[in-house]
Formats: structure tokens, C-alpha cells, sequence
């Protein structure tokens, strides 16, 4: 079973992407062939400053080995060291009807706040199918954001299968785990870069008690019971807690008598608890200079002979001549 799964160097790791995409991820490393990516490519449409994007994808890629990433176990590469996504993604978008991509969410909502759009962001989704379907991949984990290009890159091998024959392309599976789906940020809305309502995972312990007290509450005075349904501070508590200590606090909010400060407090410290070890492994990783691109770089190579099988593959079933 092949796993892919990629994210994109746009600022620090917060804890939607955690959640919904990361701790998935870590798990399907030891069930199946996983590769997981840095998507720069894909940050160019939003990213234009060199020395922010080699930040950025750095950054990211110390966080993603901190976390648990075992490099001996998934194939762990930066999207521009395998160039045939690129390659792919043009085969793919002469399939591709425009009006797909003018319905994706993503374009949407970014050209109904005021984006003028560029070509790199309208065809966003169509390399996210190449680089999903370059590596034959079964399966997709994400966050349910992520669900309509999957839908997307589907339609796509299905169109290139019809035309070029049925084999051509494999149809990959999102994995969307629900308990995660959505993580809310600080204002109840999905967290999101583009909300400024994250927490990130290695926050500074002052910041990320600030943040924590900003999360949004109702006005139900201290003694009485709170409500648990649409509870920010529940669902944030129940991805970091374990049962038990999720039910004591179900059962503290339905008793009343304590204030959603003190709620807030014990979020916050079993989410400082949470991210501990990772913290202690980023400080590892950050003594071993080099090693982070020695894993990037032995990544790209064994990822770029698969992609190259692939590509070889297409270029036959569409009439190029071969990549070879
Ligand atoms: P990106 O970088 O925006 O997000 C990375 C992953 O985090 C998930 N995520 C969330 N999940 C739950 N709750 C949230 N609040 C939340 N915020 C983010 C996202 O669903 C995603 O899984 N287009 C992708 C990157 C990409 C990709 C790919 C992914 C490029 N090529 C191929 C899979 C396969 C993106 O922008 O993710």
C-alpha cells in the first residue's frame, strides 16, 4: 500500500495541521510504503522571497523529523528535487477541463477576498494530482479541507484512464480522519493561516498562554454548568487529553462552579505536555548540522525513480517520446 501526503512550507506547523494531517500520517508510516512531502512548488503561489521559502521549507522539515517522521521507514523529500510533478501536472491540465478548477473551494474563496489570481494558483490543484498520482498512491491522509482537490485529482486519472487507456493512472483514496477533520483555531473558525487563528506546535510557552486565553467562550457566569456541545476548549482538550482525563473535564464543565479560565489552564498544560518530547527532539535535530538535507536529499532520489517510472509510463501512453 502505497501512503502520500505533502504540506506546504507557508509559515510554522500549527496544530490543525497536526491533527488533521501529521499524527495520520506518522501512524501510516508503519503500515504501508509512505511518502511524504514538502510542497514548495506549491508555495510559490503565495511565497515570493527566496530566502523565506528556504526558511520555510527548513523549518518545516525539522518540525515534520521532530515529530516523529522516521526517515528509515517513509520517503521524506522537498517537491522541487523531483521536477517530474512539474512534468505531470502539464500532461494533466491538457485533460483538465477549466471549469473544474473554476470551481475549486480554494480558488474561490481566495478570489472573493480580493486575490488576483495568478496561473499558479488557478492549476494549484491540478499539480496536486500529479503529485499524488506520479507515485501511484492508495492513499491520501488529510484534513477535510484537502477533500475536493482529492476529489479532483481523482477525475483527473479517471479522464486521463478514459482517454489513454484504463491503466494509465492509479485512482488514489483520501483518508480523512474525522475525530480531526476540522481542528478549530482560536476563534472557532477552521485553523488556518489565513485566519491568523493558529496555535503553532512549538510555540513560546508566554505566546501560547496568550493564545489559549483568547479562545472563544460564551458568557455562562463561573457557578453555573457550561455548555460541552460547540465547545472550543472540549475539542481542542479531547485531541490532547486521554478518555479518562476528556471525561473529568466534560464532567467539571456539566458540574459548574469553575470558570472557563481555570478550563483554559488545564488546556493549556496538556498541550504544553503533548508537544514535549517533540520540542526535545527539534533540539536535537537542530545540533546535527546538514543532516536535516542529507535526509531531504536521499529522499528525493529514491522518490525520483519511482516518479520517473511513471512519467516514463505516461509519456508512452500519450504519444511523447520517452523520458529516457
Ligand atoms: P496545507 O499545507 O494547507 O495543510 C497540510 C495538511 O494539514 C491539514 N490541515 C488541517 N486539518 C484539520 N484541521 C485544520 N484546521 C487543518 N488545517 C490544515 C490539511 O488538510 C493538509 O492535509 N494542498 C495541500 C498540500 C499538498 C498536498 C499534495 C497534500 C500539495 N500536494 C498532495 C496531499 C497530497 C495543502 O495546502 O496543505
Amino acid at each position: 500500500m502505497r501512503i502520500l501526503s505533502g504540506l506546504q512550507p507557508t509559515g510554522r506547523l500549527h496544530i490543525g495541521n497536526y491533527f488533521g494531517m501529521m499524527q495520520p500520517a506518522l501512524q501510516l508510516q508503519h503500515e504501508g510504503d509512505a511518502y511524504y512531502f514538502i510542497a514548495d512548488y506549491h508555495s510559490l503561489t503565495v511565497i515570493h522571497n527566496a530566502a523565506e521559502l528556504r526558511d520555510n521549507v527548513y523549518n518545516l522539515a525539522i518540525d515534520f523529523l521532530a515529530c516523529g517522521l522516521d526517515p528509515n521507514k517513509s520517503t521524506f523529500f522537498r517537491q522541487s528535487d523531483v521536477p517530474e510533478h512539474t512534468e505531470l501536472a502539464w500532461i494533466l491540465s491538457c485533460v483538465t477541463p477549466v471549469p473544474m478548477l473554476e470551481n475549486a473551494h480554494s480558488y474561490k474563496d481566495k478570489t472573493a477576498r480580493g486575490f488576483t489570481p495568478s496561473t499558479g494558483l488557478f492549476t494549484y490543484p491540478v499539480l496536486m494530482a500529479a503529485d499524488i498520482l506520479i507515485y501511484d498512491s492508495d492513499i491520501v491522509p488529510v484534513g477535510k479541507d484537502q477533500k475536493q482537490h482529492l476529489e479532483i485529482a481523482r477525475d483527473i486519472a479517471t479522464k486521463m484512464n478514459l482517454t489513454f487507456g484504463e491503466n494509465t493512472l492509479k485512482l488514489p483514496t483520501a483518508r480523512i480522519r474525522e475525530a480531526s477533520a476540522i481542528v478549530p483555531g482560536l476563534d472557532g473558525q477552521k485553523m488556518s493561516k489565513s485566519y491568523g487563528n493558529t496555535i503553532s506546535l512549538f510555540e513560546d510557552e508566554k505566546l501560547l498562554k496568550k493564545k489559549i486565553m483568547r479562545i472563544v467562550t460564551d458568557a455562562t457566569p463561573v457557578e453555573d454548568p457550561k455548555p460541552t456541545e460547540g465547545s472550543f476548549i472540549l475539542q481542542l482538550y479531547r485531541l490532547v487529553a486521554n478518555d479518562t482525563e476528556y471525561d473529568e473535564l466534560v464532567a467539571d464543565f456539566q458540574r459548574g462552579g469553575t470558570g472557563y479560565g481555570d478550563f483554559k489552564k488545564r488546556l493549556l498544560s496538556k498541550l504544553w505536555d503533548f508537544f514535549a518530547e517533540a520540542r526535545e527532539q527539534r533540539e536535537t535535530i537542530l545540533a546535527k548540522p546538514g543532516y536535516v538535507e542529507d535526509v531531504l536529499q536521499h529522499g528525493a532520489s529514491k522518490a525520483r525513480a519511482v516518479a520517473r517510472q511513471t512519467i516514463d509510463r505516461v509519456r508512452d501512453a500519450v504519444g511523447l517520446s520517452s523520458a529516457k
